[in-house]
């Protein structure tokens, strides 16, 4: 019976074969003991001289990391591991032997890593963030699904700009000038007044001279935008979606997280409600914390973040920003001109900004004044001024970054880390 590592508990007792690779092996005298994974897991693989051929012994002893394979035997329990099963090996027929393989399981510096990341992806911790990623992205359509959005997808090569033209990929569209998506926003409220609901998930890029752990050049970003929502929904929203992929994540990735050695203890209080603080209280919390630099009007910066999120164990709302430091399309609340209707959304523990919102600008005069103030004439963003022209509504969303997430809830320092193969200031390889 042919079968994979995570269907192995099917068949405790029985004799199975797996596809699969080495990725580690200790031997002394007449047992050795093989690390293997297949994609789907890790299982160790236990080889005893008198149960196998001479040969398949000799080849057990002597396999070279990430050799492939055909491996046949039984399946026990094995209390000892985290996973809880292990295999009796009976036969082994090698696919392709590996020679000298680059990573070692010795400890290897970030850059060698990050130029090997076609390989290092193979490895235990760096399977269990993406699958960590997958749960994320899977809990995320689950939500959105079961909560009457449609999935929508916004184009990636625009001829406007969502969130400022300084961080703008430049392409050539034939004659035309293109840049690639820094957002999905603008279209998204297109499709909030053709749909209701939705949301898109997809790659964004911004061309950010940033080189911090928390910083991509190509990211992913979820994006659901809702008509008839104001932004104190918007946040009962943004809560309630957070608050279910982590507790996914706890459901589902529990070896995973293992694995990553990640304290879940704090994972599992993420239940909405979340906290807000207003962006003027975020400033006296900063000044009383001794962050004497900061004034009304500027923008955090990571160390700020970091301060504020260390007052609350849960994710925190700042919620309305300064208008000037935010985007145009922002509405104003009506009780103060110079803030807007917005919130970011800080993740605990120092992983940053995870969720930045906001109820949009619905009145046609104003989002012409905006324009007006921002530079932003021309063809390219008349479309995006008829949506206030014909049946305008109130209406609000917000975009989560993937990968600040996946680092946070997998406990990862970088967001290098988070993400197949990373765009990076200074990498573009593999
Ligand atoms: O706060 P941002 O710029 O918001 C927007 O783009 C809105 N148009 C979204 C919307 O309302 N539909 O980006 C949203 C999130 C941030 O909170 C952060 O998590 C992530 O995207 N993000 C990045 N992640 C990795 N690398 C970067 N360079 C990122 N820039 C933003
Ligand atoms: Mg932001």
């Amino acid at each position: 019976m042919k079968t994979t590592i995570a269907q192995v508990p099917k068949y405790e007792g029985q004799t199975v074969t797996i596809g699969a690779w080495l990725a580690n092996k200790r031997s002394s005298g007449k047992i050795a003991f093989l690390q293997l994974r297949d994609g789907t897991g890790f299982m160790q693989g236990v080889v005893v001289k008198n149960d196998v051929s001479e040969d398949d012994f000799g080849l057990a002893k002597n396999m070279t990391q990430e050799t492939s394979m055909y491996i046949t035997g039984t399946i026990v329990e094995d209390k000892r591991s985290p996973f809880g099963y292990e295999m009796q090996v009976k036969q082994i027929e090698v696919i392709h032997e590996a020679v000298d393989y680059p990573i070692t399981p010795k400890e290897h510096g970030t850059e060698f890593l990050m130029d090997h990341r076609h390989l290092w992806l193979r490895s235990k911790r760096q399977h269990a963030v993406m699958k960590i990623r997958n749960e994320i992205i899977r809990a995320t359509y689950q939500f959105f699904n079961q909560n009457g959005y449609v999935k929508i997808d916004p184009p990636i090569l625009t001829g406007s700009s969502a969130e400022g033209t300084t961080e703008l990929f430049h392409t050539k569209y034939f004659d035309e000038e293109a840049y690639l998506s820094q957002s999905g926003q603008l279209y998204l409220e297109a499709a909030a007044m053709a749909f209701g609901k939705v949301f898109s998930f997809g790659p964004t890029f911004r061309a950010e001279k940033s080189k911090t752990r928390r910083h991509l050049i190509e990211f992913w970003m979820i994006e659901p935008e809702m008509a008839f929502v104001d932004h104190d929904e918007s946040l009962e929203i943004q809560e309630q979606y957070v608050s279910f992929v982590v507790q996914a994540v706890l459901a589902n990735c529990q070896l995973e997280l293992a694995v990553l050695e990640r304290d879940t203890t704090k994972l599992k209080a993420i239940k909405a409600p979340f906290p807000r603080i207003s962006y003027d209280d975020a400033i006296e919390l900063l000044k009383k914390k001794g962050f004497t630099d900061i004034e009304w009007g500027e923008d955090f910066g990571a160390p700020h973040e970091t301060a504020i999120a260390e007052s609350f164990t849960k994710p925190v709302f700042i919620t309305n920003y300064p208008k000037d430091i935010k985007a145009f399309y922002m509405k104003p609340d009506p009780n103060r001109e110079d803030v807007v209707l917005c919130a970011d959304l800080i993740a605990p523990e120092g992983y940053g900004e995870i969720i930045g919102g906001s109820q949009r600008i619905d009145d046609l005069a104003l989002m012409e004044q905006r324009y007006k103030e921002h530079n932003l004439t021309g063809e390219a963003y008349q479309w995006y001024l008829e949506l206030r022209k014909y049946g305008s509504v109130p209406h609000s969303g917000f975009g989560l970054g993937l990968e600040r997430t996946v680092a946070w809830l997998s406990g990862v320092e970088h967001v290098r880390e988070t993400i197949p193969f990373p765009r990076l200031l200074n990498r573009l390889y593999p």
